[in-house]
Order: structure tokens, then sequence, then C-alpha cells
């Protein structure tokens, strides 16, 4: 269950041509190099000649490359912003351009959380917990591609996606860190770095932005949405997009509440009691507040719901995490939905009635857009194959990326809520593991 799950499945081939570079030796590393500049410029070429093809040339197999660099923290331990390891916490930065030049997309990086001493410092020895493991080059795509076709309304903003290393949704605090274990607990310490330093960049003077985040990190846009709005010019559009973020409060199979006792560990260890509602925590049990159908309600701030109602991370660590299929029949259906049996299929479909009931409870609210596909996936705005393209995901003929401009820009209200049943959409890029 405590898994460090990554989410960075939209990683291209140049990325893995980095992790390689790591460990070449120096003789090698002129060929390297060189083979590196070859694929760069392949890169950029194609990226190039994407945007003189026509959308319905496209492919799904066409990665705009769009390679953006690492940025630490300026002085990350003067403002005791740390990642678990106590490295400095970074983000990947690049500037808008056009009509685009005052507006900013802000994406947080999703990927678990660590609920022990011990899988947090497990953690620490990867990109989700050091940043002496994260990529230093990686590609913007999907809601970060600056490629109009693939990206239509925010592809020419300043656009930053912010790197997750505390494990706790940039929501722990300091004063839980244990004396001796080698841990940083500062994720909200994280976020105010984080905000400062985009602001003194040009944030401060934003006339539309939108936070967004996909897993932990939709959990975490939901959780400083808020504030988000309240650092930004008054005169400011600003708007929080979760992707894959709405975690149920749901048994698993076997009727253990393995999703509430997760939530309560992490919320005990590293105190985010303090970055919770007050209200909430006032009313219930601290772990309640970590979920969304609580933090939604306290939301002043327009937010948008992107959300498969057959989330394979929830399916895989809610409803039927290890322990609950001891003789793994649950095995390949979780691969692949595919595999599933009917009477599998029938607790999928109660899981996502169980989705839908909660956010119906939003769907008096104005301001709340949503698109609730039912397809097998995780996150959908990362990728280009499942944001925009001719082969995503569509409900009413729309795509998540039209859907969540239908929204951001009032151009109609949206609340996108797929038909019933698996496998009822066509449109569905439903992942397979097998
Ligand atoms: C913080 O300061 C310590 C001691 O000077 C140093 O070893 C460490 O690398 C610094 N960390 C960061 C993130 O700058
Ligand atoms: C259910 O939870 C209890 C208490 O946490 C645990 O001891 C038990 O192993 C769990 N059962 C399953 C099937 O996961």
């Amino acid at each position: 269950m405590a898994s460090p799950y990554s989410s960075s499945s939209s990683s291209s081939s140049s990325c893995s041509a980095f992790r390689a570079l790591r460990i070449w030796s120096s003789k090698d590393y002129a060929i390297a190099a060189f083979v590196f500049l070859i694929l760069f410029s392949l890169s950029l070429l194609s990226h190039l000649d994407s945007r003189s093809r026509s959308p319905s040339r496209y492919d799904s197999h066409s990665h705009h490359s769009d390679l953006v660099p690492l940025t630490l923290l300026r002085n990350a331990n003067h403002t005791r912003a740390l990642c678990l390891d106590g490295s400095a916490p970074g983000y990947h930065f690049r500037t808008g351009f056009g009509s685009g030049s005052r507006n900013w997309v802000i994406h947080i990086e999703g990927g678990g959380w660590c609920n022990s001493i011990s899988s947090c410092t497990q953690r620490k020895f990867t990109h989700l917990g050091s940043s002496n493991y994260m990529d230093k080059l990686i590609p913007f795509s999907g809601i970060l591609s600056s490629d109009s076709a693939q990206n239509p309304d925010f592809f020419n903003w300043n656009k930053v996606k912010v790197r997750y290393c505390d494990g706790a949704s940039f929501a722990g605090h300091p004063e839980s860190e244990q004396r001796g274990s080698g841990l940083f607990f500062r994720g909200q310490v994280i976020w105010e770095a984080v905000m400062d330093e985009l602001l003194s960049i040009g944030l401060s003077k934003a006339k539309q932005a939108l936070l967004s985040g996909c897993s932990a990190g939709g959990l975490a846009t939901l959780i400083h949405c808020d504030n988000f709005r309240q650092v930004l010019p008054k005169e400011a559009t600003v708007k929080c997009l979760s992707d894959a973020g709405f975690f149920l409060d749901e048994k698993d199979i076997s009727g253990n509440s393995t999703m509430r006792s997760f939530y309560h560990d992490v919320v005990q260890l590293q105190g985010l009691a303090k970055s919770l509602n007050k209200d909430c925590i006032a009313k219930m049990e601290p772990s309640k507040c970590l979920f969304p159908s609580e933090i939604v309600k306290n939301i002043k701030t327009p937010l948008f719901l992107v959300h498969p109602a057959y989330d394979f991370w929830q399916i895989r660590n809610i409803l039927v995490p290890q322990g609950s299929d001891p003789h793994g029949q649950w095995q390949s259906c979780k691969l692949n939905i595919r595999n599933c049996n009917a009477n599998m299929i029938d607790k999928l479909d109660s899981y996502r009635g169980s989705l839908l009931r909660t956010v119906n409870e939003f769907q008096q609210r104005k301001e709340i857009g949503m698109f609730i596909n039912s397809c097998f996936i995780h996150c959908q705005t990362e990728m280009e194959v499942t944001w925009h393209s001719p082969h995503s995901p569509k409900i009413n003929d729309k795509t998540v990326a039209e859907s969540v401009g239908d929204w951001y820009f009032d151009r109609e209200a949206v609340k996108r809520i797929d038909c019933s049943s698996f496998p009822c959409n066509p449109t569905c890029h439903n992942m397979n593991y097998t």
C-alpha cells in the first residue's frame, strides 16, 4: 500500500536517455553527449514538424519533447524548505509568450505518500524524496505543452511543474520531525517557498492563473487552492484543477478501511492537521479532513475535477489493496480492466457509484466543473494522448482539454459525467499493464 507510486508515466524516451547518461563511464561521455545532441535535435525537429502538421495527421506516437530544465529553489537552507533527505526542492519553468505572457499554469507532480519512517526513508533515495535523483530535464506535454494543437487554451502561458519531494502532498510540518530519523518534513514550507519564488519571477503580475496537479499533486492542489488564490492579485482570474486527486474514503473488498488508516498514518507522521481546514479538524478526526470529499466542501476558489470512474490507482490501493485479495483473484483485473469478470465489474461499478454520490454534492455549485469518464486510467492532464488529440477520451465529443477550457473561460457550464459501466465509452485510453 505504501509503495511510492510514481506518476511519471509520461516520461519520454529522452528521459531514459538521461538516466542512462548518469551511469555511463567518462570515456563514453563524449559519445553519450553526441547521441544526446542528435536525440535533442531530432526531438526539436519533430516538434517543429508537428506544428506544421494538420491535426488530422496527428498520431499518438509523436512525442513533443519540449525539454525543460530543473531549477532548484534558491536559499532552501535559509527558508528551511527541504526535501525529505534535506536536499533543495525544485521546479521546471518555461516562460509564456504572446497573449499568454501574463498567464500562469502551475502543475504539481504526484507520486503517492509515505506513511512511516521506513517508507519515507526509502523515498529519500528516489526522485520523490530528493532532488539528487530528479531528472534535470523533463518533457512538458499535455497541459504543459507549448504546442497549440495539443494544448489549445494554455499553450502560450507561463508553465511550471513543481516537483514533489516531501511525501505528504506539500502539507507536512517540521514540528513533527523525529530527532535522529534523518528525515525532513517540510511540505508546507516547500509550498510557501515555491510560491514566494514564483511570485518573484512574475507570478505576482499574473492576470490569469490555474493551479493544477495530478494524483498526490491533485490532492495538494485541493489543499492549497484557496491559499493560491490569496497570494495572487485580487483582480486576477484564479482557478484550480485537480486531476485524479479525488481519493475516496471507501472500504476495501475485505471490509477494511485501508485507505482511511493509511491517511491516518500520513497525517500523524508529518503533522498534516496544521495544513488542513480548521473547521473540519474541529469537527472530526484529522485524517478524515485529508479526503477530498471534506476538503472540497470548504474550497471557495473555482475548481475543476478531472477524474476517471475506474481510477486504477484507487482500484489497486483503496478497493483491492494487496492484503484484501490473498488468493490474487484480482491480479489480472488490476492490470487490465478487460480481464475483470462480471462480478469484479460490478464491484468497480459500485465504487464508481460512491464516487458519483460524493461529487454529486458539488453539482449545485456553479463554479465547480467536472469531467468524470468511465475509463481505466489515473492521470489524464499530463499526456497528449489523454489531454487533447484525435485519440483522446471524450465525453459529449469534448476532450479533457476542451472541457477544462470551457470551464476556465466560462464558455459553458461543464459537468460531464460519462455513460455507466465499462466498456461503454469507446474513446477511453485504458491502461494495460500486462
Ligand atoms: C544546507 O547547509 C548544509 C550545511 O552548510 C549543507 O551541507 C547542505 O548541502 C545545504 N543544503 C541545501 C539544500 O542547500
Ligand atoms: C484488516 O485490518 C486489520 C487491522 O488493521 C488487519 O489486522 C488485517 O490484516 C486486515 N485484513 C486484511 C484482509 O487486509
